[in-house]
């Protein structure tokens, strides 16, 4: 008897947890040359989701980043800058691009590395970038934003796409707002290369 009302309970728990899970479809952005012009500039990225055991490494590498998105001659295509600290690591790449598909909405970044897709999802919010991955049967979820200061309502609603995709917590990485790379990563090696030089001078 005891256990039956404690199954219950539980049950209903669960689906009121269900419940109050406010899911809604993930809906393409319209990728057009209006949007594009809107998501130029600098991002921060926030926070990444995903069920790829190799993409979920590398999220946990990364403590933050922020990157810029520039114009390029090719209509379908942006420039990118990345400023990232993986680890204890500043990494600076300038070399990666991002080629557009507007008919699905989908922004693949070729890296130096490797290359990633992602389909653009509207978001409340023209300062909050969501992409929506899939690789294989993996999905993940991803979000920038045009400021550190997340706000708890942005926070929410990414933490309840994340949910609503079937990801767990733990497949959830977020970026510290400290210790961000600067750009300019050369500047100490010139301080060094003129402490090395000027003696050799004399
Ligand atoms: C988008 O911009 C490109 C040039 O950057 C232009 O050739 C193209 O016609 C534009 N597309 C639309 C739908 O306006
Ligand atoms: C990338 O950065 C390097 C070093 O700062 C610079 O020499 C190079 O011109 C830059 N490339 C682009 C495409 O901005
Ligand atoms: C978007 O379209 C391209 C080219 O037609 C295709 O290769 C890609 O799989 C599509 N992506 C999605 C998410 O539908
Ligand atoms: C690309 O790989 C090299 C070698 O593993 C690494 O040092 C570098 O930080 C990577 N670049 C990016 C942007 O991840
Ligand atoms: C972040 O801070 C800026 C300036 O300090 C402010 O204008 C903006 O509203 C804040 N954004 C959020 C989401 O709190």
């Amino acid at each position: 008897m005891a256990l039956a009302c404690i199954a219950i309970i539980l049950g209903l728990a669960h689906l009121l947890t269900a419940k109050s899970l406010d899911c809604e479809p993930l809906v393409p952005e319209i990728l057009d040359n209006a949007t594009m012009t809107k998501l130029l500039g600098k991002w921060f990225y926030i926070a990444g989701a995903s069920q790829h055991p190799r993409t979920l490494q590398e999220m946990e590498l990364i403590k933050n980043a922020y990157y810029f998105l520039y114009p390029s001659s090719h209509q379908d295509k942006f420039l990118v800058t990345q400023v990232m600290r993986l680890k204890d690591k500043c990494v600076v790449d300038n070399s990666s691009y991002i080629s557009v598909i507007q008919d699905n909405s989908t922004m693949i970044l070729h890296g130096p590395n490797e290359s990633s897709v992602g389909q653009l999802i509207k978001s409340s919010s023209e300062d909050t970038m969501t992409l929506y991955h899939i690789d294989g049967t993996h999905r993940g979820l991803s979000i920038s934003a045009r400021a550190q200061n997340f706000s708890t309502e942005q926070l929410e609603e990414f933490k309840t796409q994340v949910a609503c995709l079937g990801l767990k917590e733990e497949e959830t990485f977020y970026t510290s707002a400290k210790d961000l790379c600067p750009m300019e990563e050369e500047r100490d090696d010139k301080k060094q290369l003129v402490e090395v030089v000027e003696p050799s001078l004399g």
